[in-house]
């Protein structure tokens, strides 16, 4: 079986649509057919400044909500990065690797530090890029599945594969990028041509895994639509309608042209009165099971400390034989 890597960083109190759509739903998926590790990268949400109640908080929200998404601990191996010491360890063999040049070419670096201005940007944006090849590298990870904004790294990371084989010796798989389909590409409901985001978008235009059923449809149901009155896929002209359309969609497993003649001759208002309740009924008992997680937090610890515990066990015999080709003592 092909092994599959990826990571989420435990930055939010909830993931929202836009990520289950995006990524999550597509990890599921990829539990069957392949060996997949899964790793909420708290090591990298540490490079900017974070509230230690707050990196808890969401560490363990961020498991609840992955195992209430569907990933299952029988079929992968979910783990916390910082439970696995080799990523630091290997991390640093990394960073000796890359060229100061190479890593300074970043984009996401370059965006994140320039925001940040050089005097509050942190060594660790620089060196992020290092310590996520680590991640891929220390799994022999065949496929990686990540949004198009992280082609770039690995990219790198099979550029430091290769360069550390052939100057040790043969030591790494050389991961393959696996891009996530954008078929159901998640904008914003408040402001629809934008992509669906924490990070730029208020809080209305955002459907939250973790909200309640009420706030959801809230939400929804005020949600931007666009002029006219007819429910039509059209992004330019009624990108509101659109986005609820590919929403419903998503979820609701019906075409979008069935979805326009279900919806003909009836008002925008019906219309999203038919999205709230497809979001919220197909939210409810993924919100229902992440809450029940989050109550027993000793079993969530103990699903994550055996997935830990798988996970440093592979990651082990790749810093062995890292170690022995460099020529490090042991
Ligand atoms: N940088 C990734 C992101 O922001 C998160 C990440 C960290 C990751 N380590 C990884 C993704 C390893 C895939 C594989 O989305």
């Amino acid at each position: 079986m092909k092994r599959v890597l990826s990571g989420i960083q435990p930055t939010s109190d909830s993931f929202h649509l836009g990520n289950y759509l995006g990524a999550v739903k597509q990890w599921v998926e990829l539990q069957d057919g392949h060996d997949a590790f899964y790793c909420i990268v708290d090591l990298h949400a540490l490079t900017v400044e974070t509230d230690p109640a707050l990196l808890r908080k969401r560490t363990l929200a961020s498991a609840a909500q992955l195992l209430a998404l569907g990933i299952s601990p029988e079929k992968s191996t979910l783990f916390v990065q910082s439970q696995v010491p080799q990523h630091n360890q290997l991390g640093w063999i990394m960073e000796c690797m890359t060229g100061f040049g190479e890593a300074s070419r970043m984009t996401q670096f370059k965006d994140k530090s320039s925001k940040a201005g050089a005097d509050s940007a942190r060594v660790g944006l620089f060196t992020y890029p290092m310590l996520q090849a680590a991640d891929i590298l220390l799994y022999q990870a065949h496929y990686v599945p990540v949004g198009e904004d992280q082609r770039q790294h690995i990219e790198l990371t099979r550029d430091l594969a290769g360069r550390f084989n052939s100057r040790y010796g043969n030591t790494f798989q050389l991961p393959e990028a696996y891009i996530l389909k954008t078929a159901a590409k998640i904008n914003d409901i408040q402001e629809p041509t934008a992509k669906m985001s924490k990070s730029s978008g208020a809080v209305a235009g955002v459907i939250e895994i973790m909200d309640t059923p009420e706030a959801n449809l809230k939400k929804i149901k005020s949600a931007m639509t666009d002029a006219g009155r007819e429910v039509k896929y059209d992004v330019a002209e009624k990108p509101g309608i659109s986005n609820l359309l590919t929403i419903h969609s998503a979820l609701s497993g019906k075409s979008i042209a069935d979805l326009e003649n279900e919806f003909e001759g009836k008002g925008y208002g019906d219309f999203k009165s038919a999205v709230a309740e497809v979001v919220v009924e197909y939210l409810r008992p993924i919100r229902a099971k992440a809450v029940e997680l989050l109550e027993d937090e000793e079993h969530l610890l103990d699903i994550l400390h055996q997935g830990s515990e798988k996970a440093r066990s592979v990651a082990q015999q790749t810093i062995d034989a890292t170690y022995k080709n460099l020529g490090v003592v042991l």
